[in-house]
């Protein structure tokens, strides 16, 4: 791979230990993917954030970084295991409370922006169409490929640092133009309206697509909140880290010939939403998977106004939305009706299965996902029935 002499000299450790770790990590990642070079990027988004994923061998790795190393772009950081202020009222116990927090501090030091929000493109890290950026999380890359026309490829913790650390990516995969086409179209011929019927759909396509680029055609109108519900599931139950749709992103072109086509039908949409529910009385409901928008939340406290929740209810969204919410009045709705906004955390990556709930509802076909890898029983609902649930009479 060719390296500029400001990268040969990042290689050398002339500029420190941790920017030889990372850009050992990059080149070895471009020499996998027959990169030609790196590429400077724009902004990093770090996943790999949770005290429960990462575990201590995580915070080693962390510390060692931080003794020499900086972010030199923009970097902002994935949900970690918990509400960083809030922890004790969610139920987090001291011990990993205080884990957690060892994994911020390392961040911190290496200059990072303590976000801790899945949804960055909502909290002051929204690239531009066409920039190079080295993103972790696969449902924010998905849509930053997609609806802002950015360009990264699916970024694991330590590559996503390596790029925040060096300032660059190896030059391979989405951020070049021929991989960036349709491989399989998507005839929508079901009613899909909200966001959860976006988010049922993603789950059947990513299914199918896999890796793959889709095009989804037969789509009238598709906001922020359903994009981000569609993107999260095609990149949960398939790797797809891209998709076009007519009409919506800014890559839509013609479909090209010969490529696979599948349809999405009602009977499709009946039955994959009935698979992601299980039987059971929901004990546990959270909303917001990825993070909830501003209008997300407008939504939950209109709906939750004047009613007492009767189960544990999140509300998970980002620090920056919270600032919002709390200046608009919603925060106190939401918080007067006994419901909780989490921030920095959400039902994914908080130790929830270690906290006594069985049955989780959720309005996101991802948190189904991952719920169920973590032993709960899930139901899918829409947003108005998960606050139904939370606000049913015991
Ligand atoms: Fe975000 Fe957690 Fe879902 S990180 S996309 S809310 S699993």
């Amino acid at each position: 791979m060719r390296l500029t002499p400001e990268e040969k000299r990042m290689l050398s450790g002339e500029e420190g230990r941790a920017t030889r770790k990372a850009m050992e990590i990059l080149v070895a990642l471009g020499e996998i993917y027959g990169a030609e070079r790196l590429v400077p990027v724009s902004s990093v988004q770090v996943s790999g954030v949770s005290y429960k994923n990462l575990g201590d061998a995580g915070i080693e790795f962390l510390r060692e970084l931080a003794d020499d190393g900086r972010a030199r772009v923009k970097t902002t950081l994935n949900p970690a295991g918990m509400d960083l202020t809030n922890w004790r009222a969610q139920g987090i116990t001291e011990g990993f409370a205080s884990k957690q927090l060892e994994v911020i501090d390392a961040y911190r030091r290496l200059g990072l922006e303590i976000s801790c929000t899945c949804t960055p493109y909502l909290a002051g890290n929204e690239p531009g169409l066409g920039d190079h950026i080295a993103w972790g999380e696969s449902s924010a890359v998905i849509y930053a490929n997609s609806m802002l026309g950015a360009r990264t490829n699916r970024e694991g913790g330590p590559s996503a640092l390596a790029a925040s650390l060096t300032g660059r990516t190896p030059l391979y995969g989405y951020h070049l133009d021929q991989n960036r086409v349709t491989t399989m179209a998507v005839q929508v011929e079901a009613r899909v309206k909200t966001a959860e019927d976006f988010a049922a759909m993603g789950y059947f396509v990513g299914k199918i697509a896999k890796n793959g680029l889709p095009h989804f055609s037969g789509i009238k109108q598709a906001g922020l909140e359903e994009a981000k519900e569609l993107a999260a599931a095609l990149a949960s139950s398939g790797g797809v880290a891209m998709f076009h749709m007519a009409g919506v992103t800014p890559e839509a072109r013609e479909v090209p010939k010969g490529v696979e086509t599948v349809s999405f039908g009602p009977t499709d949409l009946e039955e994959v939403t009935a698979g992601l529910n299980d039987d059971g009385d929901p004990d546990f409901v959270s909303v917001g998977c990825p993070h909830c928008s501003l209008k997300e939340v407008a939504t939950i406290a209109g709906l939750l106004k004047g009613r007492k929740v009767t189960r544990e209810f999140w509300v998970c969204t980002s620090r920056e939305v919270k600032r919002l919410s709390d200046k608009r009045g919603y925060t106190k709705v939401i918080e007067g009706s006994g419901a909780k906004i989490a921030c920095d955390t959400c039902m994914v990556v908080a130790p929830v299965e270690t906290m006594g709930f069985r049955v989780a509802a959720t309005n996101s076909a991802k948190a189904c996902h991952y719920l169920r890898n973590n032993g709960l029983r899930v139901r899918f609902l829409t947003l108005e029935k998960c606050v139904r649930e939370a606000t049913k009479p015991n």
